[in-house]
């Protein structure tokens, strides 16, 4: 309970990529930096206690959005974050007029997917050995806004 969620900012960045070095496949910062700095980036955090402990990254364009990172701080998983850092940035992207969003997840990644799931994606394709460091197929979900 108690998280804000808003539009990253500049400053937020090193904290963000300090956030996203526990993930599976990480964003470095400059990697960030440029997607905020980009016309498609859609990047969005999580804060609690004025503390960022989360973030999301998406691209926008011609009304589908894609979710291509999301991160919360290993210390503060399970509580609640990743679910209202998705449910408020969906709800903005919506507003900017996304009308579908994807993603891809690891096939074994079952925290990530039963939060999407729960969240109202559902499975839409395959990507057979999709991943590497470890090789694992990817699940492409799909949201439609309705
Ligand atoms: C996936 C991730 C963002 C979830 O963030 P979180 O803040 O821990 O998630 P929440 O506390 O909001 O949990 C929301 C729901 O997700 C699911 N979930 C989260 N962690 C889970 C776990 N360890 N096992 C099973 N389900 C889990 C549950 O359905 C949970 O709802 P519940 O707590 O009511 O049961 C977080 O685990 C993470 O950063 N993982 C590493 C990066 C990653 O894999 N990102 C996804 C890349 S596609």
């Amino acid at each position: 309970m108690g998280w804000t969620i808003r539009p990253a900012r500049p400053e937020d960045l090193p904290r963000c990529a300090a956030i996203e070095a526990t993930a599976p496949d990480p964003w470095t910062e400059s990697q960030l930096a440029e997607e905020l700095a980009g016309g498609f980036g859609r990047l969005f955090v999580a804060c609690r206690d004025g503390q960022v402990q989360g973030l999301a990254v998406f691209q926008l364009a011609a009304g589908e959005a894609s979710l291509n990172a999301l991160t919360v701080d290993p210390a503060v998983r399970r509580q609640g974050a990743g679910r209202a850092l998705l449910t408020g940035a969906l709800a903005a992207l919506r507003a900017e007029g996304a009308h579908r969003c994807f993603l891809e997840v690891r096939a074994g990644n079952t925290a990530a997917r039963a939060l999407y799931e729960s969240l109202g994606f559902a499975a839409a394709g395959l990507r057979r050995n999709f991943y590497r460091d470890p090789a694992e197929d990817g699940v492409v979900m799909a949201w439609d806004a309705n």
